[in-house]
């Protein structure tokens, strides 16, 4: 049975098409057949962290409206056969998605994937509310800072009140996916800790990603940091991510000061 994941977070800038990307990647590595889709309209940010914007020809709009056919807008990944991407429109009318069209696209995706994971644009306007309006379930991205949590707390409102499952009295799954944790950081208190976090928030935790320079790497050469470079301690947490989404129990790993060091000096080597 296949499943749509939002992921969102209210607050901009805090990780969530990378964490689409990385955990779509991730997914699609363990041979499920993933869909990532991009709602940010206007700004197109999945297609270039997945090094697919030269081959953009049809995007979600026009699927929504009828001038392409799903097949023709998805792009298939071509390091990873089983992962596609379902790009957004560079215009500027936000308008243009509607809530039945995204509904119909969405059931198609549900058709040929295992997982279909929205990229949510920042916000709680009109396109984050589309974007999370037919999930099953959340990824919700926060910073370790007060604001993207504070931000996060009201997404969650929204998810219990805007969506298809919300609207049917059902409670949807959330998992806090916390990312650019940096360890130093934290330790001198500059920054919210897991715990804080996870008292403010109270979901589940579905991962920690560090703050790693091995991200923006990933991200400058068109590739998922798990495919970039899979034993750095971001991918790692990305895959450990995914197996959590896949229902494992995997055991949750805190980055310490002396991981990220580490990671650096094998980061360097491996790259
Ligand atoms: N773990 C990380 N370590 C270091 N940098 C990161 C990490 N995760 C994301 N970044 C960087 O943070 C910036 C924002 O990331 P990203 O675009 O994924 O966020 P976003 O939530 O999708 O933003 P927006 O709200 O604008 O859509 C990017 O430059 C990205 O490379
Ligand atoms: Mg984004």
């Amino acid at each position: 049975m296949s499943k749509v994941i939002v992921v969102t977070s209210g607050k901009g800038g805090v990780g969530k098409t990378t964490t689409t990307a990385a955990l779509g990647a991730a997914l699609a590595q363990t041979g499920q057949m993933v869909a990532v889709v991009d709602f940010d309209v206007g700004l197109r940010n999945l297609d270039l962290i997945l090094g697919a914007e030269r081959r953009v020809v049809y995007d979600l709009i026009n699927v929504v409206q009828g001038v392409a056919k799903l097949p023709q807008a998805l792009i298939r990944d071509k390091r990873i056969d089983t992962l596609s991407l379902l790009p957004a429109s560079q215009t500027r009318d936000k308008d243009a998605l509607t809530d039945e069209g995204v509904g119909r696209v969405i059931n198609e995706l549900r058709e040929r994937f295992d997982w279909v994971i929205c990229d949510s644009p920042a916000g709680i306007e009109r396109g984050a509310t589309l974007a999370m309006r037919h999930a099953d379930e959340a990824v919700i991205v926060a910073n370790p800072e007060v604001s993207s949590v504070r931000d996060s707390d009201r997404i969650i409102g929204l998810l219990d009140s805007k969506t298809v499952m919300a609207e049917a009295g059902k409670h949807m799954p959330k998992h806090l996916l916390v990312s650019r944790f940096d360890a130093a950081r934290a330790g001198r208190g500059e920054m919210l800790s897991i715990e804080d976090i996870l008292e403010i928030l109270s979901i589940p935790l579905l991962g920690i990603v560090p703050e790693s320079e091995e991200v923006l790497r990933a991200s400058n050469l068109g590739t998922p940091v798990t495919l970039a470079n899979p034993a750095t301690a971001p991918a790692r947490a990305y895959f450990d991510a995914a197996r959590r989404l896949n229902g494992e129990t995997v055991p949750m790993v805190v980055p310490s000061e002396k991981k990220s060091l580490l990671d650096k000096i094998f980061g360097r080597r491996a790259a």
